[in-house]
């Protein structure tokens, strides 16, 4: 009996709102937070669509096949993180941004590059850390109050930590020791240099 009554108030609630927005009354973030912080994620997954790519193209050594494709791989994966990202700001009743006007400046990673091979992975690997942290910050800020967003997160989590493995083990092939200076694999890892 109870939980019909709950059942009817609920009804009411959800019907009496629907009018103010896509999202229910039980919704209890503030969707301009929301969208700040998911347009935020919008346009770091667009800088490392364009970082991967801009990595592919510069990509000149021995071992360009393998490279090319794991960098191929990479911005798919970014691709279609920015289009899950994208989809939920349009179902939160919110607008993706997708101005190249500020997405720099609006996004958590960075566009570097450089003139190695070494130099175009350790921007990879800097990057992909970036986001995993700040992105296991926004897994906490949907927390339960969120849960269809918090488990996106998590999902894209997932393929960035891979991302930095890959890029790890690759960085590792390439620069086994510590302290060794870039400019020592120019002769067999070059990359085309890079003119901003
Ligand atoms: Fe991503
Ligand atoms: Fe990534």
């Amino acid at each position: 009996m109870s939980i019909l009554s709950d059942v009817k108030e609920i009804e009411a609630k959800v019907r009496e709102s629907m009018e103010n927005g896509p999202v229910t009354p039980y919704y209890s973030l503030s969707l301009e937070k929301v969208y700040e912080v998911l347009n935020a994620a919008l346009a770091s997954e667009i800088i490392c669509v364009l970082r991967y790519k801009q990595h592919y193209y510069m990509t000149t050594s021995i071992h360009q096949e393998q490279l090319q494709d794991l960098f191929k791989e990479h911005w798919l994966d970014e691709e279609k993180h920015l289009e899950m990202i994208a989809d939920r700001i349009k179902q939160l009743g919110g607008v993706p941004n997708l101005d190249p006007n500020g997405i720099s400046k609006r996004a958590f990673s960075s566009f570097e590059s450089g003139h190695t091979l070494a130099d175009l992975l350790r921007e990879d690997l800097l990057a992909e850390r970036v986001v995993i942290k700040i992105y296991s910050d926004i897994v906490k800020f949907f927390g339960k109050a969120d849960p269809v967003s918090r488990r996106m997160f998590e999902e894209i989590l997932k393929d960035e930590e891979d991302h930095a493995d890959e890029i790890a083990d690759l960085l590792y092939t390439v620069d086994p020791k510590t302290g060794k200076t870039v400019e020592q694999f120019s002769g067999d890892s070059v990359s085309k240099p890079f003119k901003a």
